[in-house]
């Protein structure tokens, strides 16, 4: 049969991925003009598929983001190793249901080896259980479920069988400064708003007494939510003082870790996440800092009996293996087989490499918070422990936005905005493999350039 559709798709993604590090960091074309350029009416006649893979990437490549190339640095993006994205591209070609074992040995075999490497390399326990899914949000979603089952059946509850409706109230509690992502898992699982906030410092970490005072002030079924890595300054918050205050309080401790989990793969940068491996459950990126392609994420929970309860399901027409089944442990039934690149990436770095990896952004960040921070009317507002800086321009919002806006349209690079404590900041965000502190380098300067033509400009 023929096959031309591939090889014109492999050598399009070769190229790509060859030219990533040139390419302007920002899409030249709006989703407008893509949709145009992909549009009409739909057609009634087919074309062959070689020519289809040309005409999409005549018309997508304009409105690409070079998010896989290394000097994109906003949100919490990482790029993809070769071996990943090698892996992903047969994950495509085999289209394995990885739900269960009967649909793919293979496809389980892949997840239950990458997931036992990943609780090994994050310090996590060997026999905590373990789920992929697509991003942190959803890893968030599905631990926050095993632990709403959990708090409830301590409490006499059969949440799975009788929901939400009637009984014991939940107590969440979450840090000032936590992700949004978190609060979303929270709403989907009928929570609503949290219950009460702990306060933070002006890193964002939680403050131990605020969280110790709001624990004591009302007994309930309670779930913590705390945070590894928080998104604008790359903070983690106090795992000991919360674990020893969640142990004290019957609490169920549940950690965001969508990059900061990551820090525990570095003997350098280990300490950073001291106490973790106390909570009750995580949810980490692959697709961040393991560098595998969009979308791959790890939920592990101590109780794989709640996360089992949580998540699984049945059917006459489905039989079980005697081990792990990848789909009773998320909140999808057919799945991609996400075990495949997290495996690959693993075998392809090794736990050495991925330190190296980690610990390369980290340095990155620490030299562009040098080069940037060291000109005058710049102020770095972090302190700058990870992959994270949040700078300020001359203590304006309106000269941080234009220095923003500059830097972004002029293309090297690709940096964002933020609010942090109460003022509007660029924030610089780095995962990728690829950046080199030439990239560094190169960004920075772009960076001051715009600085010093947003600060001209100043009315
Ligand atoms: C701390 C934190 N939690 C959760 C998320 C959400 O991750 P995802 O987009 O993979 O769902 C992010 C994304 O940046 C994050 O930084």
């Amino acid at each position: 049969m023929e096959r031309d559709a591939f090889d014109v798709a492999v050598r399009h993604a070769r190229r790509f991925l060859d030219g990533v590090s040139d390419r302007t960091a920002a899409a030249r074309a709006t989703t407008g003009e893509v949709a145009a350029a992909l549009g009409g009416s739909l057609p009634r006649a087919g074309v062959a598929p070689a020519t289809v893979i040309e005409q999409l990437v005549a018309a997508a490549e304009p409105g690409l983001v070079a998010t896989a190339g290394p000097r994109f640095f906003g949100w919490v993006m990482g790029g993809s190793v070769e071996a990943a994205t090698a892996a992903d591209l047969l994950t495509v070609a085999w289209d394995q249901v990885a739900s269960l074992q009967e649909m793919s040995p293979a496809g389980a075999a892949a997840e239950e080896v990458a997931g036992g490497w990943l609780l090994d390399l994050l310090g996590l326990p060997a026999e905590a259980s373990f789920g992929l899914t697509t991003g942190a949000q959803m890893a968030n979603f599905t631990a926050l479920a095993a632990a709403r089952h959990a708090v409830l059946a301590r409490a006499g509850w059969d949440v799975e069988r009788d929901g939400l409706q009637g009984a014991p109230r939940i107590r969440v509690i979450v840090g000032a400064e936590t992700h949004p992502t978190v609060l979303v898992a929270l709403r989907y699982l009928g929570f609503g708003a949290p219950a009460a906030v702990a306060e933070a410092d002006t890193q964002g970490r939680i403050l131990p007494a605020s969280l110790g005072a709001l624990l004591a002030s009302e007994r309930a079924p309670t779930i913590v939510c705390a945070q590894a890595g928080n998104v604008n300054s790359g903070s983690f918050d106090p795992f000991d003082a919360v674990a020893d205050l969640c142990a004290e309080h019957g609490a169920w401790l549940h950690i965001d870790g969508a990059f900061g989990l990551w820090a525990a793969a570095s003997p350098h940068l280990r300490h950073l996440t001291r106490g973790v491996d106390r909570a009750d459950s995580w949810a980490t990126d692959c697709h961040k800092w393991l560098n595998v392609p969009y979308d791959s994420a790890l939920v592990a929970c101590r109780d794989a009996v709640a996360h089992a309860t949580a998540m699984s399901w049945s059917s006459a027409y489905v039989v079980l293996g005697s081990g792990r089944e990848p789909s009773m442990l998320v909140p999808e039934a057919s799945r991609r087989a996400r075990g495949f690149a997290v495996w690959a990436a693993l075998r392809q770095l090794g736990a050495d490499g991925v330190a190296a990896m980690i610990e390369r952004s980290c340095a990155h960040a620490g030299l562009f918070a040098a080069l940037v921070g060291s000109v005058p009317g710049v102020e770095v507002l972090n302190d700058v422990v990870l992959n994270q800086v949040v700078l300020r321009f001359a203590d304006s919002d309106e000269v941080t936005r234009r220095t923003i806006a500059a830097v972004q349209a002029e293309g090297t690079c690709w940096l964002g905005g933020t609010h942090w404590q109460g003022r509007e900041a660029m924030r610089f965000s780095t995962t990728n493999w690829a950046t080199t502190a030439a990239d560094i380098e190169r960004s920075a300067a772009v960076v001051v350039d715009a600085f010093e033509g947003a600060r001209q400009a100043r009315p």
